[in-house]
């Protein structure tokens, strides 16, 4: 049997990887601040996250969600408060677009609603209702069709307001990246979530802040909807919150209440996850990574900005963008064969950067040196 060839890949092999380094099968060091896709939080093999997964390996690694798991209560405990919304529920799940699809539909069993917002850019996974509020038709297979999401303009208040004004009484719950990740790092603006806010308030809908992406810390805040001051009903995550150990959940409202078998899952939340996903936040509190991320996000924002090729450069903590011009257009791959750097795109001409939360800053120096020296390298070569 072969791979179903979903994507297309890198000529590249990694077989070991430490902190924000990984290696090739030749021994060929890259830096990583692609994170495999925004999901490495803590650094690549952190100690302190593998020795908590070998303990609870040779404990108990499952066992269904028909008994009770303390590691989920802690877990639960110990999101509330690092995230600061102590007194929200948790539910826990395998993936980014399972905590959507639960999300949405724990919005449709709370208000009896079908109406779904969703924004144009917007990316939220491949699950039936997660896809179908995804931006991107090429996603969406005739099955996923649906007049229950509507694509409004990102950042558009008056279009938010107007379709409020028209259907509100029908809408289960907006649903909205505080920074759009595959839509090319694209920051919600604080007006725009406080009036996703008051409008979900007026008219009875739920507010669920997609965090798969830009939550865990990666904005220089536990969520990126924070920046905004006002709380969502409901967090979604998951990339961050394993650095790399499969582990999702949702981080519930209190005037959403709980009913019996409406949400489930097999795997969501077994042992081991739990104990991967408690070790990431032991680490993001004892090494204060988010502030990390504040504060060498603001420095990479200022170094990139300084760069005259570059343009728009956008974003907040460690989830930066930029744009690159047609004249350089093979900086990323001159990053990656030339000074063996990671980093992740967006079309057209979009670098994303999602670095581990523990990046240092001498590895965002280099980043920034390598940077300069391929536009000057592709350039003169031209
Ligand atoms: C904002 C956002 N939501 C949801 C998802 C889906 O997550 P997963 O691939 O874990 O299902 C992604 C994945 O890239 C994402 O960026």
């Amino acid at each position: 049997m072969k791979l179903f060839d979903v994507y297309p890949l890198q000529p590249i092999t990694i077989e070991r990887a430490s902190g924000s380094s990984v290696w090739d099968e030749k021994g060929q060091e890259y830096l990583d601040l692609y994170g495999g896709h925004a999901v490495i939080s803590i650094g690549h093999g952190h100690s302190h996250w593998t020795k908590r997964i070998e303990e609870q390996l040779h404990k108990i690694s499952f066992y269904s969600n028909s008994i009770q798991i303390p590691l989920q209560v802690d877990l639960a405990e110990k999101l509330g408060r690092v995230s600061g919304k102590n007194n929200y529920q948790l539910f826990l799940c395998n993936s980014g677009a399972e905590a959507n699809e639960n999300a949405l539909k724990l919005a449709s069993f709370h208000t009896g609603r079908k109406q779904i917002i969703a924004f144009k850019g917007a990316f939220h996974g491949r699950t039936s209702l997660a896809v179908s509020a995804t931006d991107n038709k090429n996603y969406i297979a005739p099955v996923n069709e649906t007049e229950n999401v509507t694509f409004l303009p990102f950042n558009d208040i008056g279009a938010l307001e107007d379709h409020f004004k028209k259907d509100g009484d029908k809408i289960a719950a907006v649903i909205v990246e505080g920074i759009q990740g595959v839509g090319g790092i694209r920051v919600a603006s604080n007006e725009f979530l406080q009036s996703i806010r008051s409008c979900c308030d007026q008219y009875g809908a739920v507010y669920i802040a997609d965090s798969v992406q830009c939550g865990y810390g990666r904005s220089g805040k536990f969520y990126s909807h924070d920046h905004s001051g006002v709380d969502a009903d409901i967090y979604t995550m998951a990339k961050g919150m394993g650095n790399g150990f499969p582990i999702a959940g949702i981080s519930i409202a209190p005037h959403i209440k709980p009913k019996h078998f409406q949400l489930g899952t097999t795997f969501g939340g077994n042992h081991l996850a739990c104990a991967a996903a408690l070790a990431v936040l032991e680490v993001i509190e004892s090494e204060k990574l988010i502030e990390n991320a504040a504060h060498l996000g603001d420095h990479l924002q200022t170094s990139i900005r300084a760069i005259p090729e570059l343009s728009d450069v956008r974003g907040y903590g460690l989830m930066i963008g930029f744009d690159y011009t047609e004249t350089i257009s093979t900086l990323r791959q001159h990053l990656l064969f030339q000074k063996h750097i990671f980093t992740g795109e967006a079309k057209p001409r979009v670098v994303r950067l999602l670095p581990s939360l523990a990046l240092s800053r001498s590895n965002a120096d280099r980043f920034l040196q390598d940077l300069r020296d391929s536009i000057q390298e592709i350039q003169s070569a031209s």
